[in-house]
């Protein structure tokens, strides 16, 4: 694996252009570990990766490293250069860490990294798998391995975070603040189809579409029409529809119950850090934001922020990175490596090899060299 940094004008063009004589499936990655704890988890992650293309033997991955970030921000006054898409666009995935930084506000940070990078890619599908890996415990009782085993996909391009609204009057009385959700026909439709996807390639078959219709009786409603026009083309799946409220608590009590889950930008934004936590720590929570249509590149991070409290300590959990990471080598086409990525994991985890948020002692770097090490062993 080679990293550079900096060096967006180096070889942009397709996959098979850039191969040439050259035998090794090579992708290139644009690496954006960017605030807090990011960039510790994803040197963790690239150091998994090069184990990975080591062992495999048949793939290379050509990583450029941007400093985008909230420091970048302090020094010039934005998070990414103004043209940070068009440097990207060509690369075939983007790894990224957390933006959020205790001295500037989260919506200046989020809308000046993360969200044009989703929304300006049209990466509208936000695929969150959650389950309880082997030798970590659920806060839930008498629920382990195999008990709580979801997908959950999220809305990514619009509803709640479409970014529609303003303010006026600022600072006097009659101040006025608008946030305006956007469900468009075409979204919703792209996103029930998407979800359906994996449900129908799941052994139980069984999607529950979120909503909020009782009270939202315009957007919600006709989230709740669409899902019924979809399901139609997908008649092997048993589908049922949950108020988010109710959500919350049938996630709690009968997480055997849940297997596909598809909900709005908010809805599932919430849903699934208390996911990421019945499932044991946000630590170990991934997602990958994809573009399905692959016009442009997806992207890949743990659901986490940038952990301002454990940052610089070395004891990050590194797992939900892996996790992603073998999202992102799924979703490149080496689904052989992307599954010794998590079998090396699991592993690990099973070994009692574990960071503080999930019950044990190790640091970042003793599970990130256990996991490469189980890369490098004859049984993963
Ligand atoms: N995708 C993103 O970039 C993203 C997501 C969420 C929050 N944020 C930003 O991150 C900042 C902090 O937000 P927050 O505190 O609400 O959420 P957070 O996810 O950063 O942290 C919540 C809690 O989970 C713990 N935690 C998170 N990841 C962990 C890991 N890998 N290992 C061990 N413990 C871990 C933290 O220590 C903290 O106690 C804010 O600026 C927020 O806007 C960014």
């Amino acid at each position: 694996m080679s990293v550079s940094q900096l060096d967006p004008a180096g070889g942009s063009g397709s996959q098979a252009e850039r191969q040439g004589s050259n035998p090794l499936r090579t992708y290139k990655i644009a690496s954006i570990p960017a605030d807090g704890i990011g960039p510790e988890v994803i040197a963790a992650g690239l150091q998994a990766l090069e184990a990975l293309a080591r062992r495999d033997g048949g793939f290379e991955l050509d990583v450029t490293e941007f400093d985008w970030s909230s420091e970048r921000y302090r020094k010039t006054g934005a998070l990414m250069p103004e043209d940070g898409r068009d440097q990207i666009k060509d690369f075939d995935a983007i790894f990224f860490g957390a933006v959020g930084a205790p001295d500037i506000p989260d919506h200046v940070t989020l809308w000046g990294l993360r969200l044009p990078l989703c929304q300006g890619f049209d990466q509208y599908a936000n695929v969150r798998p959650t389950k309880i890996l082997p030798g970590i415990t659920s806060p839930l009782a008498g629920v382990g391995p195999g008990d709580l085993d979801w997908v959950i996909v999220r809305e990514n391009s619009e509803g709640e975070y479409s970014g529609i609204g303003g303010r006026a009057h600022r600072g006097l009385p009659e101040e006025v603040a608008t946030e305006v959700s956007i469900f468009t026909r075409v979204g919703v439709e792209r996103i029930m189809r998407y979800a359906f996807k994996p449900a129908q390639s799941r052994p139980r078959k069984l999607l529950t579409v979120v909503t909020k219709s009782n009270a939202q009786r315009h957007g919600m409603v006709m989230w709740d029409e669409i899902a019924a026009e979809v399901g139609k083309d997908f008649p092997d799946v048993t589908w049922d529809k949950m108020l988010v409220d109710a959500m919350t608590v049938r996630m709690v009590k009968s997480p055997r119950s849940l297997d596909t889950i598809v909900a709005t930008n908010l809805h599932a934004d919430i849903l699934s850090d208390l996911a990421g936590a019945l499932a044991g720590s946000l630590g170990v929570a991934p997602t990958g934001n994809i573009d399905p249509e692959r016009r442009y590149p997806s992207m890949f991070e743990p659901i986490h922020g940038s952990a301002f409290d454990i940052t610089g300590k070395g004891i990050a959990n590194p797992v939900a990175t892996f996790w992603t990471a073998s999202q992102m080598l799924e979703h490149l086409g080496e689904a052989d490596a992307a599954r010794r990525l998590m079998r090396a994991v699991e592993k690990v985890c099973a070994d009692g090899i574990l960071t503080p948020d999930v019950g044990g002692d190790a640091t970042t770097r003793q599970v990130t060299d256990a996991v490469c090490e189980a890369i490098r062993g004859e049984n993963i």
